[in-house]
């Protein structure tokens, strides 16, 4: 293997941190790295929000579904799939006015502007994070920044055309992660050649093999699950945070798409 490959198999989420401020040298590092990775017709359709405020961060280890460890990490960045720059660009340069003259029609982002804008904050996100582990710096994503988003929108000052993508937590590893690394499933399950394929009854039932073993660790499985899937789907798929998760961004889509 080489060191860049060596380093992606090697990343574990960080969820314990070293307390040890990150150096400005070492937070340049990374956002520099960052604002290289590949963007959409080179827009860099995304806002990064550099988060160290304590009172911030303790704020968002309550509204990312109650995660303590978000408020101990030395630094935290806030991707935003971010569209209103372009818009304030395009306003400023008078593009709908000359548009109107040549007979162009005008519009807002709609929901493919969004998807691509989503993508461009996804992409820097994870350049960010292998920036971070190759200084030794750890790293975990929240996806629980999609929940609560009236509550963001007002802590943030988030604009109409931007949508949180990503919050990345940083730090250098307190120690090890506990246990093993978390599996994956078997690569004949997720790439698939020329086209989609669903799996038999037979195949679903070797899917979840490695999660599997893991779970022998349970003496009883939670929430009255009879087995590992059931498991997940009552601890994850029918939670509380992934109900609110959808009622959130349902809402950012609504006030994005709303007819000006
Ligand atoms: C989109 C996304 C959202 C995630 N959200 C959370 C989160 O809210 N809290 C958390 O502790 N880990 C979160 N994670 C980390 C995953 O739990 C972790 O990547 C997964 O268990 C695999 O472990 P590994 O990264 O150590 O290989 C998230 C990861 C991704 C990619």
């Amino acid at each position: 293997m080489n060191p860049t490959l060596d380093l992606i198999h090697k990343r574990r989420s960080i969820r314990l941190y070293d307390p040890t401020p990150l150096s400005e040298q070492e937070k340049d590092a990374i956002l520099s790295a960052t604002l290289r990775a590949p963007t959409a017709g080179a827009m860099m359709l995304y806002t990064i929000i550099e988060v160290e405020d304590q009172a911030l961060k303790d704020r968002l280890a309550e509204t990312c579904d109650h995660q303590p460890f978000i408020a101990s990490a030395p630094w935290l960045l806030l991707f935003l799939a971010d569209y209103q720059r372009w818009m304030d660009l395009y306003a400023a340069a008078g593009c709908e006015s000359r548009a109107a003259e040549l007979g162009v029609p005008t519009r807002k982002p709609g929901e493919g502007d969004l998807f691509l804008a989503f993508m461009d904050a996804m992409i820097a996100a994870h350049t960010a994070v292998i920036a971070a582990e190759s200084l030794g710096i750890g790293s975990c994503y929240i996806g629980d920044i999609i929940e609560q988003w009236e509550t963001h929108q007002a802590l943030f000052n988030l604009p109409r055309y931007t949508f949180p993508a990503a919050l990345l937590c940083f730090g250098r590893p307190a120690k090890e992660p506990p246990g093993p690394p978390v599996p994956r499933f078997e690569r004949r399950f997720i790439v698939h050649k020329n086209a989609y394929r669903r799996f038999t009854p037979q195949e679903l039932d070797e899917l979840h093999l490695p999660f599997g073993i893991r779970s022998l660790a349970y003496k009883e499985y939670p929430n009255g699950a009879q087995n590992i899937v059931q498991a997940n789907y009552l601890r994850k798929f029918t939670a509380d945070f992934s109900i609110e998760m959808t009622r959130s961004a349902k809402e950012i889509l609504k006030n994005w798409l709303q007819e000006a």
